[in-house]
């Protein structure tokens, strides 16, 4: 019945898009880089004093690695932005490191500012 699979679609895309929605209210525009850091649930996985979980790597001296712009990307699509070195840390870990791409780009220079220890 293509009706039913019309509503049904309608209804998939109704909830992925209030989820949406849900993640980035969740964040306000003006949050400080703490406050993203928890509410976009890094932390979760990164744990809060960002050492590390065991579903995820610690976030320290990330600087070796990433500039401000290079980390804000990879923190929006992750699967886009890789090296050698971020798959061969991806195999260490059950879990993906999830895109964040409902956060904004001036949200992500300040979270990446800040893991980068400028602020
Ligand atoms: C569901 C768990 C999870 C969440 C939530 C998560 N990450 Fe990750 N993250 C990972 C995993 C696993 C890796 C290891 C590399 C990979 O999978 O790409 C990673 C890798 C990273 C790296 C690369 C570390 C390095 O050594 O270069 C950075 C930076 C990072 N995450 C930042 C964040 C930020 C900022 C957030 C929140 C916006 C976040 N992560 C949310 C699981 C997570």
């Amino acid at each position: 019945m293509n009706a039913r699979r019309t509503v049904l679609a309608l209804a998939v895309l109704a909830l992925a898009s209030s989820c949406f929605h849900f993640r980035r209210w969740r964040v306000p525009d003006d949050a400080t880089a703490e406050v993203i850091y928890v509410r976009a649930a890094c932390a979760d996985c990164h744990g809060e004093d960002r050492w590390g979980t065991e579903r995820a790597p610690g976030l320290r001296e990330l600087e070796a690695h990433w500039t401000v712009e290079s980390l804000a990307a990879y923190v929006a699509a992750p699967g886009e932005n890789r090296d050698a070195r971020l798959d061969a840390l991806d195999a260490e870990y059950e879990t993906d490191m999830p895109g964040s791409a409902f956060l904004s780009l001036a949200q992500r220079t300040r979270l990446a500012r800040w893991l980068l220890g400028y602020e």
